[in-house]
């Protein structure tokens, strides 16, 4: 049996007593104690892996392996572990093929939603926590790209359209995660914001641009977690692939950002051995086409110097000094699904977004509401859960299409989370009938002969595709339209990868957002729907009435057809720095719901806003004006001076601020000095720009002039 097989031995092989064991060294000591050990072809071993089990097909599994989405072969003479990598975005992948289990969490576009370090971090941790019971030494999970594209397939592995809200969040998940003693990784560096052509597209966009969007978002996420690893992306930015891109491994990360840990490439991203290795890539994942036998030859040539190499490597075990997987390996046992569940359920909880109330009939009263019809979307069994690499396997297999074991590609995955037995549960005193909605006539006669309908409608998004349009898919805005027509008092749950359009907008009486919700979600739900959980989850991303409202109406590239080989192409980001909410305020257009929205059971009344004349405090008053308890996401927004030439306001912080019914509370927030910052090409650099800002909370607005 390979190391690692067994439970309660550690996944990896035991420890070489080496002066580099000693704890009280710094991790950087210790990396370079251990590559005065090693020999070329050690070090040429750490930069390269293996995927999802063999090297190539055919060949044997190597021993120690996990058969995750990474592999590194561990060094035994030296006591260097293997580097077990799972994709982990949602939860850990692929625990069905060996008879695990694996908590399936909301997506982390639904817990950016909560506008809460603290679940972020919770989830990181669930995630850690569950890759060690699994042999995991290390997650590829991370993900946060932002929104610039709101049919991107991968939206819902991200954290919103806002680069300081999903830095944030993204960095708490992996700091979360870290603290496990699992190495994380933060994905896909940079601006893989589509998934149509995401291996030949070039990115176009200008360096100001670049440095306060996305790679906000990266630098913020980088410095909260300090990740063993950032994975590059698979597309071309301004000309030259992300996994060979001097400006964005070398110049930003490593030289302006002081990134201490190893850069991947995305599966199969690596393009060359030279370029790759002199322009900031460490390892090629997975395959040694680049960085096995050519980087040896390279080196030994010195064209890729052998400080370059020892580098490589040294960024690799430093990270795994750094998080504790030499000194403390993981040990295989069994997941705890039960404290999952509770996990996933609270943080879904603060994940779901109240979109419309109208004449308050959410919540539903248990104790009055005589029948309910629920239609669509499987709601009797299962909740949806997102595709691709961040796909999680249901446990005891899919209630839908009664698959078991692996997951498949591409395909809907449902997992047992059934609203309907949740909502059984909240109504004891109702009668609670299923449509699956496929016939409108029948299932508008159930909604017609029902004192309340819920619709739950879905959109199935995945890695490797994008949606074509925010429209819902399958008939499902005909199906909201017929069910509304025949009950007035309906309510809509939206189970999706992202936003969509809602043309029956103004029919529905309720609407909420619930994402991809997890395994706890029908419970989540539930609890809203009925009041035992009063929402106060906000929306990180804009809702766009339709298409035509978006930066580019049609997904670039989207009528390339993927069978072939289509031309590489340019997706030029013309919004430049108006990405999401940025865009509607600049360009005056009324979004279906802004960013930064979501209801409450109660109401929430701000005052007194103050700011401080170097815009680095902002103090104001929250009250709750209500009858319930609630927690306000108080937002507070910044328009810069007019010589920054940014015609829209920006998020710069925020707080969850819990309040009894009648309650006040004075909030002061601290503004971080990047955060109001732009990025001076020139001068290669972030400056705060002299001049009158404006300091925005919840309704109210204070203006201060800025001293430098
Ligand atoms: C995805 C990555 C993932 C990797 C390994 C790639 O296709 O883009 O996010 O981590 O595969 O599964």
């Amino acid at each position: 049996m390979a190391w690692g097989q067994a439970f309660g031995q550690p996944a990896h092989p035991p420890k070489v007593q080496g002066p580099w064991m000693d704890k009280t060294l710094s991790p950087d000591k210790r990396a370079d104690m251990l590559i005065e050990q090693m020999t070329l072809d050690d070090k040429i071993q750490m930069v390269h892996g293996t995927g999802w089990g063999a090297l190539r097909p055919g060949a044997p599994i190597p021993a120690g392996s996990n058969e995750g989405a990474g592999f590194i072969p561990g060094i035994e003479r030296l006591g260097i572990p293997a580097i077990n990598m799972a994709d982990s975005a949602v939860g850990v992948r692929m625990a069905a093929g060996e008879s695990r289990y694996a908590t399936l969490l909301p997506s982390t576009l639904g817990a950016a939603a909560s506008f809460d370090p603290e679940a972020a971090y919770l989830y990181g941790s669930v995630i850690g926590r569950e890759l060690r019971d699994q042999g995991y030494n290390m997650s590829i999970g991370g993900g946060v790209d932002l929104i610039r594209e709101p049919r991107n397939g991968r939206n819902f592995e991200y954290a919103g359209e806002d680069p300081i809200l999903a830095g944030t969040m993204a960095g708490q998940l992996m700091k979360g995660l870290q603290s496990q003693q699992v190495m994380g990784d933060i994905k896909h560096y940079a601006f893989n914001d589509q998934e149509t052509g995401r291996n030949i597209l070039n990115v176009i966009l200008d360096k100001r641009s670049m440095r306060e969007t996305d790679l906000l978002a990266f630098q913020i996420a980088i410095k909260i977690a300090q990740p063993a690893g950032v994975m590059c992306s698979y597309n071309k930015v301004e000309g030259d692939w992300a996994c060979e891109n001097d400006y964005l491994l070398n110049q930003v990360l490593k030289k302006e950002w002081s990134f201490q840990g190893w850069v991947l490439s995305d599966w199969g991203g690596t393009h060359s051995t030279n370029k790759a290795a002199l322009n900031g890539l460490d390892q090629e994942m997975p395959g040694d086409r680049f960085f096995g036998a050519p980087l040896k030859k390279a080196v030994d040539s010195r064209e890729v110097p052998e400080a370059r190499l020892n580098d490589m490597v040294h960024r690799i075990l430093r990270s795994m000094f750094a998080c504790g997987v030499i000194d403390n390996p993981p040990v295989r046992s069994v997941v705890d699904p039960f404290q999952g569940l509770e996990d996933a359920r609270h943080i879904a909880e603060e994940s779901i977004v109240l979109l419309k109330n109208e004449g308050n009939l959410l919540p539903l009263d248990a104790a009055r509401v005589k029948s309910i019809a629920l239609i669509g979307s499987h709601a009797d069994v299962a909740v949806l859960s997102g595709g691709g690499s961040a796909q999680v396997d249901p446990p005891g297999g899919d209630p839908v299409t009664h698959l078991k074991g692996g997951s498949p590609w591409m395909h809907p995955v449902w997992f047992p989370s059934a609203p309907l037995k949740q909502i059984r549960a909240l109504a004891p005193g109702a009668t609670v009938q299923y449509n699956d909605g496929a016939d409108l006539a029948a299932a508008a006669q159930l909604a017609k002969q029902s004192q309340v309908a819920i619709v739950f409608v879905n959109q199935y998004m995945s890695e490797g595709m994008d949606a074509a349009t925010l429209s819902l898919p399958d008939n499902q805005d005909a199906l909201v339209s017929a069910v509304a027509a025949a009950n007035p008092r309906t309510i809509v749950v939206v189970e999706s990868g992202g936003p969509v359009s809602m043309p029956w907008i103004a029919n529905v009486k309720g609407v909420l957002e619930a994402w991809y919700p997890g395994i706890g979600g029908a419970q989540a739900m539930a609890a809203i729907l009925f009041g035992e959980v009063n929402p106060s989850a906000k929306l990180p991303v804009t809702f766009a009435k339709s298409d035509a409202d978006l930066p580019h109406p049609r997904v670039p590239g989207i009528e390339l057809k993927p069978a072939g080989r289509p031309p590489a192409f340019d997706v030029d980001y013309t919004e430049g720095l108006k990405v999401g909410y940025k865009w509607f305020e600049a360009e005056h257009k009324e979004p279906l719901f802004p960013f930064g929205y979501g209801l409450s059971y109660t109401t929430f009344a701000y005052s007194a806003l103050k700011a401080d004349g170097n815009a680095r405090t902002v103090t104001f008053d929250v009250k709750n004006n209500g009858k319930r308890d609630g927690t306000e996401v108080a937002q507070v927004y910044v328009s810069l001076p007019s010589a920054a030439g940014e015609p829209f306001k920006r998020l710069v912080a925020w707080k969850r601020v819990p309040l009894k019914a009648g309650e006040s509370k004075t909030v002061t927030l601290q503004l971080d000095p990047l955060y109001v910052s732009i990025f001076n090409v020139e001068k290669d650099g972030f400056e705060v720009l002299p001049g009158d800002y404006q300091a925005f909370a919840g309704p109210l607005k204070a203006e201060f002039r800025i001293s430098r």
